[in-house]
């Protein structure tokens, strides 16, 4: 087994000198996973803001809990409300670019997320976005136990974090490849859709493209998590980003699946929040 320290340091070496420089389309290497297509930009934007529902409109500090650079516009709306953001992130870079961003708003702390610097009940919100899942599964736990013990009492955290293999997805899935298959029997230059799989690399190690990556299902939070302290499970966004750049094409009404399928998620958060791609999880301190 690879020890917690090496594999946060060769994530902290991943965003320092891979994910967070900026590629010649001027957006970070890590918005590479991302689907920044317009045809689907609003759908993208509602599911961003989706984490606003469930945080408290305003208070005095907010903890960004691997902030990274605060990379979507839509980031920032999480603190307008409330007096400093806490931006916590192994990455010095991630650090340096946030502050470019929020300057005096924020503090800006090195720190890992599985041993919050903090004292307890000192947050009023709190967001973890796809930071998790860069943990050991051990350490999954801990992060979501440090993010209860620092939440004020009223306060409210949302983390976001893909699920492995949900449900949706699997099925998802056999459809993007067998139309892949079709796609490249008819048009042999036809590009499958690459995300790049290192970026969850099985070793746990890196290669150039990707970083450590550790990712849980909902039965495994229910039972490790659900147990300790009080989470509820929603959607952020059931579709995963390979469906959307395979299946959702300007001219193939894509605007309108991406309606249909958002309708859907607000329709039916709770179970498009544990079979989708991305749940949206949510604490409460009483
Ligand atoms: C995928 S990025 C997400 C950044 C941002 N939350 C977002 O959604 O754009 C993950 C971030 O978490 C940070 N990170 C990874 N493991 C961490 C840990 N144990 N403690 C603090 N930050 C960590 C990384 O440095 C990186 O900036």
């Amino acid at each position: 087994m690879i020890p917690d320290t090496e594999i946060k340091h060769q994530v902290r070496e991943f965003y320092d000198q891979v994910g967070w420089q900026t590629e010649s389309d001027g957006f970070y290497q890590n918005a590479s996973y991302e689907d920044l297509r317009p045809v689907s930009h609003d759908y993208i934007h509602l599911c961003h803001l989706r984490v606003l529902s469930h945080l408290n409109p305003s208070g005095r500090f907010l903890l960004d809990a691997g902030s990274g650079p605060i990379q979507y516009p839509e980031y920032l709306e999480y603190s307008k409300g409330y007096q400093f953001r806490i931006c916590a992130d192994l990455s010095f870079v991630a650090l340096k670019e946030a502050c470019k961003r929020i300057g005096n708003h924020g503090f800006y702390v090195v720190c890992d997320i599985a041993y919050l610097p903090f004292m307890s009940d000192c947050f009023d919100g709190e967001v973890s976005l796809h930071t998790l899942h860069h943990l050991q599964p051990e350490e999954h736990v801990r992060a979501y136990l440090e993010l209860y013990r620092t939440l004020a009492t009223s306060g409210k955290a949302v983390v976001v974090n893909g699920w492995d293999n949900p449900t949706l997805s699997i099925f998802m899935n056999f459809w993007i490849s067998l139309y892949e298959r079709l796609y490249t029997f008819f048009r042999p230059q036809y590009k499958p859709v690459d995300l790049g799989d290192s970026f969850s690399s099985p070793a746990g190690l890196s290669n150039t493209r990707g970083t450590f990556v550790r990712r849980q299902n909902a039965a495994w939070l229910q039972k490790e998590v659900g147990n300790l302290v009080p989470i509820k499970i929603w959607c952020w966004r059931s579709m995963s980003v390979r469906f959307l750049r395979t299946f959702v094409h300007e001219r193939f009404a894509g605007k309108f699946l991406l309606r249909l399928i958002y309708w859907l998620e607000e329709t039916f958060p709770h179970f498009l929040g544990k079979h989708g791609q991305y749940p949206l999880i949510e604490l409460a301190k009483n």
